[in-house]
């Protein structure tokens, strides 16, 4: 069956980014000129999502504008000739349909995804985490249809991850597993997953990425699984249960992971994306050379 729904989960708190976010949804800070979730938006129409929901909450207004029409904007932009940026703007989010529900209380990302039952259906969907950009090597397909297309092999659940120091892995969820005869190392059917190990206890160094392929069993799993780690309604003790019932696989991928909501690497990220970018790399690398 052809994946073509996604959801972004984009209601949380955001407290490692206040007082920033304290007005402003943390999936709208800018790389550069452009919006976290915008990118988000855009990987997932380049994988070929058709249908996208996004998750919201109190306070992010901001992200239903950025995906709607703002003609004053667009008036503004005419009387003063600029119309290449008219163009820009109008165009955000045209690749998909984006549809919005609202996240009352921030129980966690388990019970984000949760919401997203009634308009997904029984079919498989994919999730991508709206804090979190994904940046494959060049050449190389966008991370989600990375995602899409082994799903496509296997019919079963997969998540991205990517190795990571061990000292880090008590930030992330943790996966466990072993590959299928015949796969390459890189698509690992999964044991378990263990969110945020304490480093002696960690079964891998195998962090969870921000990008998922679900069957629609995780909503039944979401329904069995309490608060966990920090109170929270972890996806990834969901991810646990499904694990437990029916195949499910990591592919172990090269794409860097930005955590946007983590402020060293919304750093790292600005300044990558800045250096790349033929209006801004040549800049910024004479003066990263000055000051270094
Ligand atoms: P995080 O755990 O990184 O987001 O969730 P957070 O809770 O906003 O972060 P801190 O720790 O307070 O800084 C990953 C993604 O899941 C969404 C977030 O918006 C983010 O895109 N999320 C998280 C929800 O939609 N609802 C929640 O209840 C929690």
């Amino acid at each position: 069956m052809t994946i073509t729904k996604a959801v972004i989960p984009a209601a949380g708190m955001g407290t490692r980014f206040l007082p920033a976010t304290k007005s402003m949804p943390k999936e709208m800070l800018p790389i550069i000129d452009k919006p976290v979730l915008q990118y988000v938006v855009e990987e997932a129409a380049a994988s070929g999502i058709e249908d996208i929901l996004i998750v919201t909450g109190r306070g992010k207004r901001a992200v239903e504008d950025h995906f709607d029409f703002n003609p004053e904007l667009e008036a503004f932009l005419k009387d003063n000739g600029k119309t290449d940026l008219i163009e820009q703007v109008q165009g955000i989010g045209d690749q998909c349909r984006v549809f919005y529900i609202r996240q009352k209380k921030q129980l966690g990302l388990g019970d984000a995804i949760r919401l997203a039952r009634e308009h997904v259906g029984r079919e498989p969907f994919a999730v991508l985490l709206g804090d979190t950009i994904i940046d494959p090597p060049a050449g190389s397909p966008p991370g989600l249809r990375q995602l899409l297309d082994a799903y496509e092999k296997k019919h079963a659940s997969v998540v991205a991850v990517h190795r990571v120091p061990r000292p880090w892995v008590s930030r992330y969820g943790i996966v466990d597993g072993r590959p299928d005869a015949g796969d390459s190392e890189n698509l690992v059917r999964l044991r378990r997953l263990v969110e945020k190990p304490k480093p002696a206890d960690a079964p891998s160094e195998l962090a969870i990425a921000g990008r998922y392929v679900f069957t629609p069993e995780i909503f039944d799993c979401i329904d069995h699984t309490g608060r966990g780690v920090g109170g929270e309604i972890q996806l990834t003790d969901a991810m646990n249960l499904l694990a437990q019932q029916q195949p499910m696989y990591a592919l172990a991928w090269q794409a860097k992971r930005y955590d946007i909501g983590d402020r060293v690497e919304y750093a790292k990220c600005f300044i990558d994306f800045a250096l790349r970018r033929a209006d801004t790399g040549a800049a910024v690398r004479e003066h990263l050379k000055t000051i270094l």
